[in-house]
């Protein structure tokens, strides 16, 4: 068995429910299941309940994370057809995040005429982060030539998808992506046998999109869980909402790729330490992560401190263990045991 001993590692999508949505998730068990998973500080999207789009709703869930989160954080504003963001909000948000593709939650951009004038009123500096999917990632690329905004691509999923974002990059339009390890890991048939377990947005793909995605993934930013809990009861539901749990799950599983030689752990460090840096002008606080690397283990729910109590990774063979989080200097999380106090998370600030 050896240790790898990785800097501090930010999860830059995830879905932590509070406010609105406690019985999922809340920022104390979401942020202590990040430390198990060895993730010290999270970025959390704002379809809460209700939709986090103006600076009165995002000082709200500031203080709340300030109160309750155990590892650090940063927060995305949302934007709707009807909640346009203001500019000056942008300074306490660390990214504006846009939905033109339905998925759970009421935030959903529709029209251009919403689309092109939320463009242009958000400061160039601060990146824009979509969840398009197929065809509709297009319009955020073109927009971003277009209008000189940053834009990140969020869990791209898909061959064509990955060649438009390489075919962008090749040509200097200033877009960024990432990838979620359930389309790194997972594919549609996967998705036959675990049902609803298995329905995210986007969809699970077929193994050549998965291919695709390792193949190009020397054009993707961050690798980010897109952790998404709903209770089990809601999946097995005649309408089951789309997502899964994933922030504790993701690091073993990469670390596991590096062991098998699929990945290097220089390359690990690019996509969750540098890359949600550079991507969301944040500074990853001083850190160590320790991992058990080579032992046999398997993935089980009875062991994940998600407050959703399942994963779709169930029983899946990892060779790797986050064995201590080390945090500015304190132990938030050793052999199992998150030691991280609800509040000692600080605010990620800009780099
Ligand atoms: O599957 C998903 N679930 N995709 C999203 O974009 C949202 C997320 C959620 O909040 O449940
Ligand atoms: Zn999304
Ligand atoms: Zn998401």
């Amino acid at each position: 068995m050896t240790l790898l001993a990785l800097p501090g590692l930010i999860d830059a999508h995830v879905h932590l429910r509070e406010p609105g949505g406690e019985h999922k998730e809340d920022i104390a068990s979401g942020t202590a299941a990040a430390l198990a998973g060895g993730i010290t500080g999270v970025l959390d999207m704002p379809n809460n309940v209700p939709p986090v789009t103006d600076g009165q709703q995002l000082e709200r869930k500031r203080r709340l994370f300030g109160e309750r989160a155990c590892c650090d954080y940063g927060l995305f504003l949302g934007a709707g057809e009807q909640a346009l963001p203001r500019p000056e909000d942008a300074a306490e948000a660390v990214g504006l995040k846009l939905y033109l593709t339905p998925t759970f939650g009421p935030l959903r951009l529709e029209s251009l005429g919403a689309l092109l004038a939320i463009f242009k009123g958000w400061p160039a500096a601060r990146p824009i982060a979509v969840h398009a999917e197929g065809m509709s990632m297009a319009i955020p690329i073109l927009l971003a030539q277009l209008m000189g905004k940053r834009v990140h691509l969020c869990h791209v999923a898909r061959a064509d998808e990955i060649a438009l974002v390489r075919a962008a990059k090749e040509r200097g339009v200033a877009v960024t992506c990432e990838v979620a390890p359930h389309h790194l890991y997972l594919t549609r048939e996967d998705a036959r046998a675990l049902g609803a377990l298995a329905q995210m947005k986007p969809p699970l793909a077929g193994a050549e999109d998965v291919d695709a995605l390792w193949r190009n993934l020397g054009v993707v930013d961050l690798v980010a869980s897109d952790h998404a809990p709903h209770t089990l009861t809601e999946k097995q539901s005649a309408e089951p909402p789309p997502g899964v749990p994933g922030v504790e799950t993701m690091l073993p599983l990469l670390v596991t790729s590096v062991h098998e030689g699929r990945l290097s752990a220089d390359r690990l460090v690019g996509l969750l330490h540098e890359g949600p840096q550079r991507v969301y002008g944040v500074r990853a606080p001083e850190a160590t992560v320790e991992i058990e690397v080579g032992g046999h283990l398997e993935i089980r729910a009875a062991n994940l401190h998600t407050r959703c109590g399942w994963t779709p990774f169930e029983g899946r063979r990892v060779n790797a263990r986050v064995r201590r989080v080390v945090l500015r200097g304190r132990t938030v999380f050793e052999d199992g045991h998150v030691l991280g106090r609800p509040g000692s998370g600080c605010q990620l600030r800009s780099a």
